[in-house]
């Protein structure tokens, strides 16, 4: 039996067993003196009955004096168990005749107390019953027959009954306590079950039956179908009325909603860092698909974002609090870095989370490692941001946002300090299934971690699938599949997916044309203005499937030799994570391989594949996405990717193809992109052949069609929805609070 069902029962029979234990201390003694009327009535009429058989025998032989006839006759009554002794006395009182058993302190005139019945008489020995009859012959007046009885089978029946009474009080507090417990729980779990089907019916009008309410629920209910309405109805009306989120919407909701103006977001990689060059300090923005989704959302809500202070002159730009604002010439919100050493980012950045959680989370064929160093270091690294969170923290009740899997056990650290903040962890990257998962060996810890959060969100269904069969499978909670929560020490985590996205921007008129760019491009490159051109932006990693995009560069031109010279793929390829080995490797790959397909394919100044292996800022990239006539996008197992979403926008000439690896979140939403299975390399040539040669209607119409959604399905409504959501958990929290603080009540009363 769990142990809220315990106390609750508890609170039923302990003070039942109490109020009953009283009743019977009390009553017990009343019981006892009732009794004892009884017996005594009994023994006076006895008496009188036996004194009536006696009173011919005794009277003859008083008056013949017949002394031995008396004593005879006594000890013949004496016969009876219960008569202890017999006397008479003479009308002067003087005790004339006795048995032997007659007790000498009574003599004629037996020594009574108030309190006891007149008849019942206690000595030494125990308490007798003492009767006195008058004898009478002829109407004469003889004397008076005394019969004593023996009392001490009534002590001897009170202590029976006492026992009994207890007993039955026991039996009756048992009973009753079962009684009050099973109908409390009936009615308890009636309650319940209409309360959640009342928040059930309201949040999910699609539910046919409207369900029966128990009488004591049915004042709560109003309120409650109410509340819920007014809150369903707003969410909903502003969720479709908002056809396009923008960032003052995105402040809006977060005034109005969440009741104040404090944002705390927590990542590994910063928006900003400040480099030292031979040029001097230089802010750099780093190559992370994290950063461009999460910079507009802070930049619209202003707050504070916690991060890795990484850049070499980032110490030198910060304030004594380790602040400084940005964006650097416009600030908007707060960065606060957290430092680290060598060491712990060693262990905790590239050992734990990215030869440990990456390799593991995307299925890419790479073994994970996990060291216990790294884990110590992932733990006290997760615990420092932690710390920072609770200190920048202005308020117990701050809305955190906490970024990917470098802080799986972040949510829980905070949480156990602040219990009413709400913590909404985005997952940036895939979650496995639950075997692949199990391999991880603090999985147990991770998972716990997220738990703390409020909100846990996924960019698909499919990872959030798959957390919760994880979670189903290593740990004990209560999982309610239907609204997708768990249930982990008291605290409900609802496990969403938010597909993440871009800021939509419309172009600026001081931006380049689509034909600008292309016409520069290319002529930067030595190419002529009608050269096909693909392009590939991704950091230089395992997942992003850039070998197999370049086999399929070399099968088309197999396939299609006609487009040697005339066909060239830009490799845009940020160095990532460059001290670990597998990144080595893969680059080292990338470029061999590079290598030998440009010295198949090229003549003179001719090379399929360009390989730029070096950071490119935002408007760099742009000008490529403009200039390209087909973007790939073959990433082998991918969160989201937002290079593909990035593509779209830049295109607002509405051509441009976008050949789309299956195994990205991004394949879920744009279906008008080729999608291609990137293990297929002839599948992806040929998708590629088809987008160099797709006539520009059918581009057109996909693209327009894939901008539109971007365009709605922005990173504000991304941010939006999940504070909308939190938004309406903490309404929910309150709702719960009211309805548990009624329940009890209604408990109460019922009691
Ligand atoms: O995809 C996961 C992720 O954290 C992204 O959000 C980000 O684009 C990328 O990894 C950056 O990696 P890092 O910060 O290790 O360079």
């Amino acid at each position: 039996m769990p142990s809220r069902l315990i106390r609750l029962s508890l609170r039923f029979v302990l003070p039942l067993a109490l109020v009953l234990g009283l009743f019977a201390y009390a009553v017990v003694p009343l019981v006892d003196n009732l009794t004892l009327r009884w017996f005594v009535r009994d023994l006076d009429a006895r008496s009188q009955s036996l004194a009536n058989a006696l009173q011919e025998p005794v009277s003859e032989y008083v008056t013949q004096n017949a002394e031995r006839r008396i004593t005879l006759l006594f000890d013949r009554a004496l016969r009876d168990e219960r008569l202890y002794a017999l006397a008479f006395c003479d009308p002067a009182g003087k005790l004339v005749y006795k048995t032997e058993s007659y007790p000498a302190s009574l003599a004629c005139m037996p020594d009574q107390k108030n309190d006891a019945p007149q008849s019942m008489v206690r000595l030494p020995k125990g308490p007798v019953h003492v009767s006195s009859n008058t004898v009478e012959r002829d109407g004469q007046y003889l004397g008076k027959l005394v019969l004593v009885h023996d009392m001490s089978f009534i002590e001897r029946r009170s202590e029976d009954t006492r026992k009994y009474v207890i007993m039955l009080f026991a039996l009756m507090a048992v009973v009753i306590s079962l009684i009050t417990v099973l109908v409390a729980h009936l009615s308890w779990r009636n309650w319940i079950s209409s309360v959640k089907g009342i928040l059930r019916g309201e949040m999910n009008p699609r539910q046919e039956q409207p369900q029966w309410t128990p009488p004591e629920v049915r004042p709560l209910e109003g309120d409650l179908r109410a509340l819920l309405h007014d809150l369903n109805m707003e969410r909903r009306t502003r969720d479709d009325t908002t056809h396009i989120w923008t960032p003052e919407k995105l402040r809006a909701l977060l005034h109005e909603e969440l009741a104040g103006d404090e944002v705390l977001v927590v990542s590994n990689r910063e928006p900003y860092a400040h480099a030292r060059t031979p040029r001097g300090i230089e802010v750099q923005r780093p190559a992370s698909g994290l950063v461009t989704a999460v910079e507009p959302v802070m930049r619209a809500c202003s707050g504070t974002w916690i991060a890795h202070g990484s850049g070499s002159a980032d110490r030198e730009t910060v304030d004594a609090s380790d602040r400084v604002p940005v964006p650097p010439g416009s600030p908007a919100y707060t960065l606060r870095r957290v430092w680290l050493t060598k060491e712990e980012e060693a262990g905790y950045y590239y050992g734990f989370a990215n030869e440990g959680l990456w390799p593991l989370c995307h299925i890419a064929h790479v073994r994970p490692v996990f060291r216990s160093s790294d884990w110590e270091n992932y733990e006290l690294v997760n615990q420092r941001f932690a710390d920072a969170v609770i200190r920048e923290a202005r308020t117990d009740d701050p809305v955190v946002l906490v970024q990917d899997y470098h802080f799986a056990l972040l949510p829980r650290m905070v949480r156990d300090v602040l219990p009413k903040a709400t913590i909404i962890t985005f997952w940036h990257i895939p979650w496995p299934n639950p075997e692949s998962f199990g391999i991880c060996p603090w999985r147990e810890e991770i998972l716990e971690g997220l738990l703390g959060s409020t909100i846990l969100g996924f960019h698909t269904q499919f990872h959030c699938k798959n957390f919760l069969e994880t979670v189903d499978r290593y740990l004990e909670t209560r999982i309610e599949h239907e609204t997708s929560t768990i249930s982990y020490g008291g605290k409900l985590t609802q496990v969403e997916h938010y597909p993440i996205s871009i800021a939509w921007h419309d172009p600026r008129p001081e931006d380049p044309s689509v034909a600008e760019c292309r016409s520069a491009i290319r002529r930067e490159h030595g190419l002529p203005d009608n050269h096909l051109l693909a392009i590939g932006v991704d950091r230089l990693d395992y997942t992003k499937g850039i070998l197999e995009r370049f086999q399929a560069v070399e099968r088309l031109l197999e396939m299609h030799p006609a487009l040697v010279g005339k066909f060239t793929m830009i490799q845009i390829a940020a160095p990532t994570r460059s001290s670990l080995d597998e990144y080595q490797n893969f680059e080292a790959r990338v470029r061999a391989l590079v290598q030998r397909i440009n010295t198949r394919f090229s003549s003179g100044n001719y090379q399929p594949i360009i390989l730029k292996a070096e950071h490119h800022d935002a408007e760099q990239v742009n000008r490529y996405y403009r200039a390209a006539d087909v973007c790939l996008v073959t990433s082998l197992h991918d969160g989201m990717n937002l290079v593909a979403k990035e593509f779209i926008a830049a295109r607002d000439d509405d051509r441009g193809v976008l050949v789309l690896s299956q195994f990205t979140g991004a394949a879920r939403e744009l279906h008008e992109a080729l999608v291609v299975n990137p293990y297929h390399i002839e599948q992806s040539a040929e998708a590629l052949y088809r987008a160099v040669t797709m006539p520009e209607v059918e581009q057109c119409e996909r693209m327009r069609s894939m901008r539109s959604l971007v365009k709605d399905f922005n990173i504000y409504r991304w941010a939006g929805r999940m504070l909308l959501d939190a938004a309406r958990l903490r309404q929910r929290e309150r709702i719960v609070a009211k309805i548990r603080s009624h329940s009890r009540k209604s408990l109460r009363r019922v009691v």
